[in-house]
């Protein structure tokens, strides 16, 4: 360590002194290497796996050979994808970025470089950032853009990041679908030519593509093998992912916001910075590269509240719907603390006071409670909470509006709107996005969360949702000439709204939910605790969507509840004991009354929810281990969660298919240590005794590993079983 800060040093100043042109980028397993020599344009000459000397990237066959533009700019060779054009104040639409210094420096044990670029001629600079996180292997860059002409430099398009792979067979995974059968996973060879995923939503923007991605060099992707690139976009407005098969095969990657309808008004001084891109190499399939965003996300700061595990909770909206009152509720908190549960959480249906919120067609903007129904206010839940020894969380919405509400008869020019157009409304046939590039209603958006906490501090939760999108794009408070800046102001106002939240109430837990799965991505996860995986709570379709979101996104984040019997998306009936076994998979919770659970339901809900316990620290903050597709083997499943030392794992199975006489394969494990023995215990089984496992049932991890373990009676149709393997 000591040698490798002494060598950092020495690189450093070698770098600023100018001494050096390439420029190292490191993690403990993969190289970034950069040319940057002074008035040259920085070129990237390689990123991939740990080099052992740097001098051997030209013969590596993964090299890029003399490298490509680090950040393409448009102008001068106009062919081929470029990250950033502009027309300065002249009308030139050219730019020609070259080096002008660079910096490099650890911080925490994070490495930061830093490359400024200048136009040859314009005074126009361009700062690249890399910071390095060691352990996670997880690269962050992006970009601040400033300039000193005369006037406004227009830009068009200035992305995160411009990445190159070598010629090769590249495949592509990402994530697709919509409200409810969100993040489901695609994986397509990429022909020559230019494929995009996009988002152009405005709000909500995960609902039917994700800002990530992985790609591999070498042919198929493979869950253990093959070199694998993961990227993934911190940005919660609009964006695109573009890659292109060149006419040398290689394969360019670009990523940022998207540039459409958004032309930028830059004024001399300001400063643009774009959207941080993630990014790491894996040698080992996507296995690993999951393991490195979760890594990021648990330890790097990714993840807001990483460090303390999430609350099981109980969630009304699926119980109750919008029918809330005292009553009801108190009967849904007290039988749920009897069977170990920790936090309730009160959905939509609580508020509006002039126009009580009874279906989703009012009241958004009227944060004050619904008297009617809750005559003793939240006080009075947080009481119920309280006596019952558990939490209490709030449902809000506060990006949102409907026409019938007494926020609306107030503010009709907070709406995102256009002049001359009758406004495009959505669910219910009256909701609307309030304009959050106005710092007026950047304040309404906060006191809705401060007075809510000021007023109760004890609320221990908030489940911010978004229903809409941008509809009639439009500010009444951005100037006429800066209309174009709307999809971009949204989102600075939206951080700069969570940014305050969190500086005052840091240890609040938020959930991020869109109508589901629509928010999740690593710029929304900086402030929120979780995220709502999906509206779709079926657990057959939850291991797809799940399996989905494990990809990019840690289980700690990942809310997954047991609802009713006969699923209300799907009308699937799936036995409890499924349904809890997939719901332990992410951050256990449940959806519905647990009145309607019958005496052995509610049994064996205790015990899972203890057992829940026991293992959460394993879900929540162990290595993800995926071992058998849902994807490719007919919704069968199987995974497992590692504890850092290898000393503890849960394993989970899931059949969801019935075929008499079949024998499944056997299961095979991953990531133990090889040389230590197992001791296997089946845990939330039903019935008196495991089936598996006990004193007895000692296996080595080379065991588990190659040859794997006979779960013979998960035969059936919606069997699953949970194993808890623990080193002796
Ligand atoms: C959409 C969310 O995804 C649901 O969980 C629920 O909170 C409803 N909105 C409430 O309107």
């Amino acid at each position: 360590m000591k040698n490798h800060f002494l060598f950092s040093t020495i690189l450093m100043l070698l770098i600023s002194i100018g001494a050096y042109s390439q420029i190292e980028i490191s993690t403990n397993e993969n190289t970034l290497l950069i040319s940057a020599e002074k008035g040259k344009t920085a070129r990237l000459l390689y990123y991939g796996d740990k080099l052992s000397e740097v001098s051997h990237f030209k013969n590596v066959g993964s090299s890029l050979g003399g490298g490509r533009d680090l950040y393409p700019a448009f102008g001068l060779n106009c062919s081929g994808e470029y990250a950033i054009q502009v027309t300065h104040e002249d009308g030139n639409m050219s730019l020609e970025l070259v080096v002008e210094n660079t910096n490099q420096k650890v911080e925490n044990g994070v490495q930061l470089t830093t490359i400024v670029t200048k136009d040859k001629v314009y005074p126009f600079w361009v700062t690249l950032y890399f910071k390095a996180y060691a352990n996670s292997n997880v690269i962050e860059t992006w970009t601040e853009i400033k300039h000193q002409e005369k006037s406004n430099v227009t830009l068009f398009k200035a992305f995160s990041a411009a990445l190159q792979l070598p010629a090769g067979n590249h495949w592509l995974l990402q994530l697709n679908g919509n409200w409810a059968s969100e993040n489901c996973i695609t994986e397509s060879l990429l022909a020559p030519g230019t494929k995009l995923i996009s988002n152009k939503e405005g709000v909500r923007n995960t609902q039917t593509d994700n800002p990530s991605f992985m790609v591999s060099v070498d042919g198929p992707l493979s869950e253990n093998q093959g070199n694998v690139v993961g990227g993934a976009l911190a940005w919660s407005g609009n964006y695109k992912l573009l890659f292109q098969v060149n006419s040398s095969d290689k394969l360019d990657i670009i990523a940022g916001y998207n540039e459409e309808a958004s032309h930028y008004f830059l004024a001399k001084n300001e400063v643009f910075k774009t959207p941080a891109f993630l990014m790491t190499f894996s040698n080992r399939g996507k296995g690993q590269i999951s393991r490195n965003f979760h890594r990021w996300a648990l330890n790097d700061g990714g993840l807001y509240g990483a460090k303390k595990p999430n609350d099981i909770l109980l969630n009304s909206w699926e119980g109750v719907y919008f029918n809330i009152n005292q009553q009801v509720l108190d009967t849904m908190m007290t039988d749920f603390a009897k069977i170990g549960g920790e936090l309730f959480v009160m959905d939509d249906g609580w508020f509006g006071d002039k126009y009580p919120r009874n279906t989703g067609k009012t009241s958004l903007g009227d944060w004050s409670v619904a008297k009617a129904k809750l005559p003793k206010g939240i006080e009075g839940l947080i009481e119920t909470a309280k006596n019952n020894g558990i939490k209490f969380g709030i449902w809000i919405e506060p990006e949102m509006i409907n026409s019938t509400s007494e926020l609306f008869e107030k503010h009709p020019e907070w709406v995102i709107q256009q002049p001359n157009r009758q406004t495009i409304k959505g669910r219910g046939g009256s909701q609307m996005t309030l304009d959050l590039s106005n710092p007026k209603v950047q304040e309404y958006v906060f006191k809705i969360v401060d007075d809510l906490m000021t007023r109760n501090p004890q609320i221990a939760y908030i489940k911010w949702d978004a229903n809409h999108m941008i509809t009639n794009y439009g500010s009444t408070y951005l100037p006429k000439d800066k209309q174009s800046h709307l999809y971009l102001e949204y989102h600075w106002g939206f951080e700069k709204v969570v940014q305050r939240i969190r500086n005052k109430y840091p240890n609040l837990v938020m959930q991020a939910c869109a109508s589901g799965g629509g928010r999740i991505t690593y710029s929304h996860l900086k402030y929120f605790d979780e995220f709502w995986t999906s509206d779709n709570t079926d657990a057959f379709e939850r291991l797809y969507m799940q399996w989905g979101v494990s990809q990019f996104y840690p289980a700690k984040g990942m809310a997954s509840h047991v609802s009713a019997k006969k699923n209300h998306q799907t009308g699937r009936e799936i036995p409890f004991k499924f349904r809890f076994d997939v719901a332990m998979t992410g951050r256990l919770g449940m959806e519905m009354k647990p009145s309607d659970l019958s005496e052995q339901e509610k049994a064996f809900a205790k015990q899972g929810i203890k057992i829940y316990k026991e293992i959460r620290n394993l879900v929540q903050f162990g290595d993800l281990y995926r071992l058998l597709s849902p994807y490719e083997n007919n919704g069968r499943t199987s995974l497992m969660y590692l504890s850092p030392n290898k000393n503890q794992a849960v394993f989970f199975a899931f059949n969801p298919i019935s075929r008499k006489g079949s024998d499944l394969p056997p299961f095979k494990m991953d990531g133990l240590n090889p040389d230590a023995n197992y001791k296997l215990v089946e845990i939330n089984y039903e019935g008196d005794k495991p089936r598996i496992g006990g004193d007895n049932y000692i296996l080595s991890g080379r065991e588990l590993m190659n040859s794997g373990i006979n779960l013979g009676m998960i035969n059936g149709g919606y069997k699953s079983i949970v194993i808890l393997l623990t080193k002796i």
